[in-house]
């Protein structure tokens, strides 16, 4: 195999997790990427922190400007807009492909990023970035690019969904279960990001911008968010057979005769009957309703560190496939050569 050095620039819940995977499933990602992966270093603020995994001492730097250079690949885990903005440009302007999770920058910054990768022949992954390990950007950027998007309806932030589904079933207040989902790993540095909407209207941007194929701007996105909310409202919406969630709306609009988009973000009363009411804990669904496909549903874990490296790592096999092979990285993978087993009766129970 071609060997490619792999820079992870963070060691918080994601990016412990994402070094570690890439540690651990060495072999079986090289066979499926095609390329060794070769982890050079992982950049952190403080070396002497706590991780939530074991990352080999030697591999931690504070250096995150030397660690991307000679990198092929950059994964960016820092979150917030700077340095984030600023490592990420340094990366593509030195030619490395460059994976994502972090809707604030791509939210703020994108058309900068996106222009940056263009003008060297990068490309900048970002699965991870809306719905956690949801798979929602490669369906909206490929499969459905054939088709008409008219309305997106998705619960995208997991720290609001599981502080209100706390308030609602386990009778938590705010404060008590924003701190259960700091603890997890769910919640942004800054909680306020997820408690007052801006998260949930970075990645309503994000989602706009793709299936609409026109920017929408973060400023652009209307937002709202859970913090007015009482547990005392979220229980009476309840007896009056509904549950309170935080939803991101994209739609494409018809205004006086003058077709454009609109996106927001608020808190609604979803009846306990709709499938989203069924969105519990940090999880995330976004529903997609097209002219062709029809209404299609998108749901998993939209938070969490181990969740989130799924899609990261995702990315990285992409990104390794690319260097590989040319084209967009999305190669049949028939390596494993796993037997077919018979069919036994466990298989047909659920
Ligand atoms: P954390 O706050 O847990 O981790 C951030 C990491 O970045 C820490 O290791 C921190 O170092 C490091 N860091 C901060 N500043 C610097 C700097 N100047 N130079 C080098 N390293 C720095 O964040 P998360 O892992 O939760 O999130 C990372 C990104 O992933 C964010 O963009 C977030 O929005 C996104 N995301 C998070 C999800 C989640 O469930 N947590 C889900 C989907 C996306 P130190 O540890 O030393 O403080
Ligand atoms: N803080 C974010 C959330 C992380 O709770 O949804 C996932 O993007």
């Amino acid at each position: 195999y071609r060997n490619l050095r792999v820079a992870v620039l963070g060691g918080g819940s994601v990016g412990s997790q994402v070094a570690s995977l890439l540690l651990e499933h060495r072999e079986e990602l090289a066979a499926r990427a095609g390329a060794g992966l070769e982890l050079v270093g992982v950049a952190v603020r403080n070396p002497d922190a706590a991780r939530d995994t074991d990352i080999p001492r030697e591999l931690i730097t504070t250096d995150a400007d030397a660690l991307i250079l000679g990198a092929d690949i950059v994964v960016e885990l820092i979150g917030g807009i700077e340095p984030a903005r600023t490592l990420i440009l340094g990366a593509l302007g030195s030619g490395a492909d460059v994976i994502t999770a972090n809707k604030a920058v791509l939210a703020s910054h994108g058309p900068e990023l996106f222009e940056a990768a263009e003008q060297v022949g990068a490309q900048l992954y970002y699965e991870a970035a809306v719905g956690g390990a949801i798979p929602i950007i490669r369906p909206l950027r490929d499969s459905l690019a054939g088709d008409r998007v008219k309305r997106i309806l998705g619960i995208v932030n997991g720290t609001t969904n599981y502080i209100l589904d706390r308030m609602d079933t386990q009778g938590d207040s705010l404060e008590e279960a924003l701190a259960e989902a700091t603890r997890l790993g769910y919640a942004e540095a800054d909680p306020t990001a997820d408690i007052e909407g801006y998260d949930a209207a970075a990645k309503a941007a994000i989602l706009a911008s793709l299936a609409f194929h026109t920017t929408v701007p973060l400023d652009a996105v209307h937002r709202e968010g859970i913090t007015a909310l009482t547990r005392d409202e979220v229980l009476s919406a309840r007896e009056a057979g509904y549950v309170v969630k935080l939803l991101a709306v994209c739609e494409r609009i018809d205004a006086d005769g003058v077709e454009g988009v609109s996106a927001r973000v608020h808190p609604a009363l979803v009846p306990l009957s709709h499938p989203l009411a069924a969105v519990h804990g940090a999880n995330n669904a976004v529903f997609v309703e097209a002219e062709a496909a029809g209404s299609l549903m998108f749901y998993g874990a939209g938070a969490g560190g181990v969740p989130t490296a799924s899609a990261v790592l995702g990315d990285v096999v992409s990104a390794a496939r690319r260097h590989v092979a040319g084209g967009p990285g999305v190669a049949e993978s028939t390596h494993a050569n796993l037997p077919i087993l018979p069919i036994s009766s466990a298989t047909t129970r659920y």
